[in-house]
């Protein structure tokens, strides 16, 4: 490249820079969420909470002890966090569960679910009730279907660097169309929105992708062909008709860590989420809730996708696979992460705990059952992953 054809590029470079950097810091909330300097990030998260304004004492003190003990950089709420009536005790329901990290002064962030504005209160007005308690989520563009659709960049531990980026999506609640039915999908303004900022950010970077990890309540549909779950000939009825194909509900084992306790609940339908991720290539990993009691974690295309069972003990739950997810990021390695499921039953057996002396709490000889009881199943499992014949 000629001399003055470079010193054009570079310029333009840094002017590209100095436009678009505004906007990107504009839209990231205080606190800047940055790398430590040892390289790491945990995210720890809490998944369909789904309680009102008398929050299951339980949950409090899972989460409470969970943040005390592994002490992540970030929290996220996946969605179902509240579902109180109307707007007074929806505000009460979303300061109860948002206090042990605002006390703790841990930033969180949160998404929607299904059940969140199932309530009377429109999320426009349960994100403005968030955001008072100091909530990093926002709308990054109000015009695009649904609410909090946002992005929050990781800094590298020095500098102005963005080395990671986390999505939070809105999934949506129920699929408006009636001829379709089942739950909503993200839409394709969400996904433009998506491509487009992840362009930005790869301007931003000299050009190279940002490795991502996406958030939201709802999962996919793809995972029904993440996890080998068999195909029939023709579509039936639509209880597991995913994408036009009618699955069989019963997973490939080799296709999977962790325990899947019931069919995932995906829309019928989508608008290319998936397939936007994988040809944008930025997204390591995507974590979501609403199947209270899934546990798995999968990989399709390249992309993992896992499943963070619930937090609440107000819902359909059981004690075998109730916890919180922790993802621990390496800005050494950033392609890489580590995550584990933070069981409650070992919470409330760990030396010191509150857990078995609040109310609504199960005995510590349950807790350890149920802790057997996942060993197990997570035996079984391995005993099956281990055979070719399964395979
Ligand atoms: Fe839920």
């Amino acid at each position: 490249m000629k001399p003055m054809k470079k010193i054009v590029c570079c310029l333009l470079a840094i002017l590209m820079t100095a436009m678009l950097l505004p906007l990107s810091v504009s839209a990231q909330t205080s606190p800047v969420l940055r790398f430590n300097e040892d390289g790491t990030f945990k995210i720890m998260m809490f998944a369909d909470s789904q309680d009102d304004e008398n929050l299951e004492e339980t949950t409090l003190q899972l989460m409470r002890e969970a943040l005390d003990t592994y002490q992540p950089d970030l929290v996220v709420y996946l969605g179902d966090n509240t579902v109180a009536s109307g707007y007074d005790n929806q505000h009460a329901a979303i300061e109860a569960i948002t206090e042990p990290c605002v006390s703790r002064g841990v930033p969180f962030a949160i998404v929607f679910g299904n059940h969140d504005q199932e309530q009377g209160v429109e999320k426009e007005d349960l994100l403005a009730m968030y955001r008072e308690f100091g909530c990093l989520t926002y709308d990054a563009d109000p015009d695009l279907y649904g609410c909090g659709t946002c992005n929050l960049p990781i800094f590298a531990s020095s500098g102005l660097k963005i080395a990671f980026n986390l999505w939070l999506t809105d999934s949506g609640s129920r699929n408006p169309d009636k001829e379709v039915g089942g739950y909503d999908y993200v839409r394709e303004d969400q996904i433009e929105w998506y491509k487009n900022k992840a362009a930005t950010l790869k301007a931003l970077n000299g050009g190279e992708t940002v490795p991502a990890i996406n958030f939201q309540h709802i999962v996919v549909p793809e995972v029904y062909d993440a996890m080998g779950y068999p195909k029939l000939p023709v579509a039936v009825g639509d209880v597991t008709t995913y994408l036009g194909n009618t699955y069989i509900p019963v997973p490939k084992f080799s296709s999977h860590t962790g325990i899947s306790l019931e069919p995932p609940c995906p829309p019928y339908v989508t608008a290319g989420q998936f397939d936007a991720w994988v040809e944008t290539g930025d997204i390591v990993a995507s974590f979501f809730g609403h199947d209270h009691v899934n546990s798995y974690t999968t990989n399709y295309k390249g992309i993992d996708l896992t499943s963070v069972p619930t937090v609440g003990c107000n819902s359909y739950s059981n004690e075998i696979n109730r916890g919180v997810g922790l993802i621990t990021l390496n800005e050494n390695d950033l392609q890489n992460y580590s995550y584990e499921l933070i069981h409650m039953y070992d919470m409330a057996l760990a030396e010191g705990s509150e857990i078995p002396n609040a109310d609504g709490a199960k005995s510590t000889v349950y807790y350890r059952f149920m802790k057997l009881v996942d060993k197990l199943l997570t035996a079984i499992h391995s005993i099956f992953l281990a055979m070719p014949v399964i395979k």
